[in-house]
């Protein structure tokens, strides 16, 4: 991939944002780890995060979900401040040990329940509840018996997704599988930087795969058994993957990172195959997909909506600071060589421009691909004053680059119909812990006090201003 050469329209980010339809769907997100809390109550089981944020070292300052947000107990005072922002949807995710304490048998029907009232309370408030079945809290029994990278847990995945559908489809309408699938299986089983902690690259091919298959048995399933029309979709996490160079080895870096952090996941859900190019890579290092005859059938039922998740892009190279194009075992080498953008406090370059060109470039690959960004947001080191308000004042800068940036896209066609800003309110941001801060709201973690930030008024009146009222 070249250079970003996308041209933003020449207009303000105000004109831009201004330009979004009427009927542009509006959201902020959370996730049930990281928000919820409550982590023996009402018979939930034991997480892989549970266990990953146990083990010595993974999490800084040794934090955990244990309390989170306390949102399990909160949660009807948390959908009056969602309501409380002007926001059309919600989306959250049902934690699969709730529902299954050890990922297989019947539900457990106090787990339901608590889904049941979310939904309930949602509906009430005039906000359109958007359910994500999978945002990475495996049963740790599930993992005890292979995790992703074992065929089986697609099938339990399947069977999860329709004790939630089967109490839930008459109240909500839209459905995502699974979130982010590469930080499952890259971040899971590859670099061990989340659950369950695992450094086996075949390994995380092989959960590649069985997270898609997972998906494809679930929506297929969710599919044949909705009564009412539904929106059925998945959410991958993708950037715009430049070259540092026009080097041969710069732009094969680009083509790889570009291979094992989209276009695996693209391909088999839109196209129906996975990527000739990466199959090759692959192959090179001794690794074939796990595909069984009708795999890829079922991995690219369609699908209504994609979901995106934005946050940053990335230059690579082939050739790392010594000189050398492969590492110890012969593989390629693929560096980030950053391109002197400011950070966030993730340290993730602030690269708007990189999201027009994304959605650019999916609208034109994956033609009569309908999206909805479901995350795009940012951590900074906000600063409460006494009363706990934020002056987030470079959050609000960035949303709003971001939003203009889904503008820009949206004029050049990309046809994307929503945006979720990451997230409702600060939580925990996995192996990061409680430090890095991504909410428009803050939580004063002592006194589960919630405060709207700057941000958050911004984001309410945008909201307003666009719809005109
Ligand atoms: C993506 C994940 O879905 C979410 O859980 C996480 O908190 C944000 N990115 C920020 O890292």
């Amino acid at each position: 991939m070249d250079l970003l050469d996308t041209t933003v329209a020449p207009a303000s980010e105000a004109e831009l944002i201004a330009s979004l339809p009427t009927d542009f769907r509006w959201g902020v997100a959370t996730s049930a780890y990281q928000i919820e809390g409550a982590y023996q109550e009402d018979g939930r089981g034991v997480s892989i995060w549970d266990t990953y944020c146990r083990t010595p070292g993974m999490v800084d300052g040794g934090e955990n979900g244990d309390v989170a947000c306390d949102h399990y107990h909160r949660m009807p005072k948390d959908v009056a401040l969602i309501s409380s922002l002007g926001v059309d949807v919600y989306r959250f995710s049902v934690a699969w040990p709730r529902i299954q304490a050890d990922g297989t048998g019947p539900a457990n029907e106090k787990g339901l329940a608590f889904y049941d009232r979310l939904v309930d309370e949602l509906l009430r408030a005039g906000v359109d509840p958007w359910v994500t079945l999978y945002h990475w809290d495996l049963p740790q029994a599930l993992e005890d018996r292979g995790g992703w990278p074992e065929r089986d847990t697609a099938y339990r995945f399947a069977d999860y997704a329709m004790l939630v559908f089967d109490r839930l489809a008459d109240r909500v309408r839209t459905w995502t599988t699974l979130n982010e699938p590469w930080c499952s299986a890259m971040l899971g089983y590859y670099e061990g930087r989340q659950a369950p902690g695992r450094r086996n690259f075949a390994d995380a091919m092989d959960a590649v795969h069985h997270l898609l298959l997972g998906h494809g048995l679930a929506a297929q399933r969710m599919r044949a058994a909705a009564t009412e029309p539904i929106e059925l979709g998945i959410t991958l996490n993708m950037g715009t993957a430049m070259a540092a160079s026009e080097s041969l080895a710069d732009q094969e870096a680009a083509r790889r990172a570009d291979g094992l952090g989209a276009r695996i996941y693209l391909d088999p859900l839109l196209r129906g195959q996975y990527p000739g190019d990466i199959v090759d890579d692959l192959s090179v290092r001794g690794i074939k997909m796990p595909v069984v005859d009708g795999d890829l059938k079922i991995i690219s039922e369609p699908i209504d909506v994609l979901g995106v998740n934005y946050y940053s892009s990335h230059r690579f190279t082939g050739v790392d600071a010594t000189g050398r194009t492969e590492d110890e075992d012969g593989n390629p080498i693929t560096v980030n060589v950053p391109l002197g953008r400011p950070v966030t406090a993730m340290d993730w370059e602030i690269v708007p421009e990189g999201f027009t060109e994304l959605l650019v470039r999916l609208s034109r690959e994956y033609p009569g691909t309908a999206m909805v960004i479901t995350e795009n947001g940012a951590a900074f080191d906000d600063r409460p004053d006494p009363s706990g308000y934020v002056a987030d004042h470079d959050r609000t800068a960035y949303l709003s680059a971001h939003i203009a940036a889904v503008a820009a896209a949206r004029q050049q066609g990309a046809d994307v119909r929503g945006y979720f800003a990451w997230s409702l309110m600060d939580n925990f941001e996995w192996s990061y812990g409680y430090a890095k801060r991504f909410g428009l709201v803050h939580v004063d973690y002592d006194t589960q006090v919630r405060t709207p930030k700057q941000s958050a008024l911004w984001y309410r009146d945008t909201i307003r201003r666009v719809r005109g009222r």
